[in-house]
């Protein structure tokens, strides 16, 4: 492990997007007591006090007094690339200047679904689950490469991309059958099977389905995934925290190829917003 590896275990900065969401909240809780050597970026769609999540999401830093310095709250409407792209300019000039360590890890956990309206299009033009779920988190990253530290590691929900001495991997946090996304946009009988089946019945679902969990159990896989040892170094597709093989699609290098130019279209990254030169060429 290089000095700047140990040093960044000891004090980076994790950024952590949807971190009131019912993953998110778990896994702010899970960095928060075990590992309070990190600075802490949580963003959030809403930071008013009067969004309940948000709430729930500064009564627990308040739990932490040693996160009063280490943690902020930050408003980052992911469905606007403009304040995506403002956030990460300011992060990177926080981390230039000193103020925040460098980046530790960057977990790309917010996410949109809506089960009950049409497809909505965002301020940019694009489909929001899209948008929100992936467009967004190619804009942060991207735009914050140069800030990771070496041996850095960003935590997707899905794919599975290569960088220098950074790491990148994507985890499938599994079935999570207490999350608010089945009450969230959802039809009325989706809450209801959340309420009756879903939660009361986990044990025996897991019976069938080991991967179906509660969200702080997959919030706990996802840090340790993100910060922690596990698969330090590695690179790929976990379910859980076991490696895993990702869709076949996903490895089609032709596939790989179209998606990764449009999403550089769509995230509206220049070659001079990130560190990433190589794969800036036009194919
Ligand atoms: N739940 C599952 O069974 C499951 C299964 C496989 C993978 N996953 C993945 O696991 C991750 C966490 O899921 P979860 O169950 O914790 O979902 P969740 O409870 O619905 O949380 C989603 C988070 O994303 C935020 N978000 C939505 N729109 C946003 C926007 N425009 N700008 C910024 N933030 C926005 C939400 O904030 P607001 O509510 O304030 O909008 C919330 O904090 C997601 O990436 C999801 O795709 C989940």
């Amino acid at each position: 492990m290089s000095s700047q590896d140990q040093e960044t275990r000891q004090g980076g900065t994790i950024i952590l997007t949807g971190a009131n969401g019912s993953v998110g909240l778990a896994a702010a809780e899970h960095l928060l007591k075990s590992y309070p050597q990190y600075h802490f970026v949580f963003t959030v769609r809403d930071a008013a006090d009067t969004d309940p999540n948000t709430r729930k999401l500064r009564d627990l830093i308040s739990n932490y007094p040693h996160a009063k310095s280490k943690a902020s709250v930050h408003q980052v409407d992911l469905a606007d690339l403009s304040a995506v792209h403002e956030f990460a300019l300011a992060i990177s000039s926080s981390v230039a200047t000193g103020r925040y360590p460098r980046i530790r890890s960057i977990i790309c956990n917010a996410a949109y679904r809506d089960l009950i309206h049409d497809s909505e299009l965002t301020v940019d033009g694009y489909d929001k689950t899209i948008q929100v779920s992936f467009v967004a988190h190619v804009a942060l990253v991207l735009r914050l490469l140069d800030s990771l530290a070496e041996g850095g590691r960003v935590v997707l929900f899905s794919s599975n991309p290569r960088l220098r001495s950074i790491t990148v991997v994507a985890i499938n946090p599994g079935g999570i059958g207490d999350s608010r996304v089945f009450t969230t946009r959802t039809p009325r009988f989706v809450q209801l099977m959340q309420t009756f089946v879903l939660v009361p019945l986990m044990p025996l679902i897991r019976l069938a389905d080991p991967t179906f969990r509660t969200s702080a159990e997959a919030a706990i896989d996802v840090i340790e995934l993100a910060v922690g040892d596990a698969h330090s170094g590695e690179r790929g597709y976990f379910t859980m925290l076991l490696k895993d093989d990702s869709d076949p699609v996903t490895m089609e290098k032709e596939i790989q190829d179209i998606v990764w130019r449009m999403s550089l279209e769509w995230a509206k990254v220049m070659k001079d917003d990130t560190g990433l030169q190589g794969g800036m060429e036009p194919f």
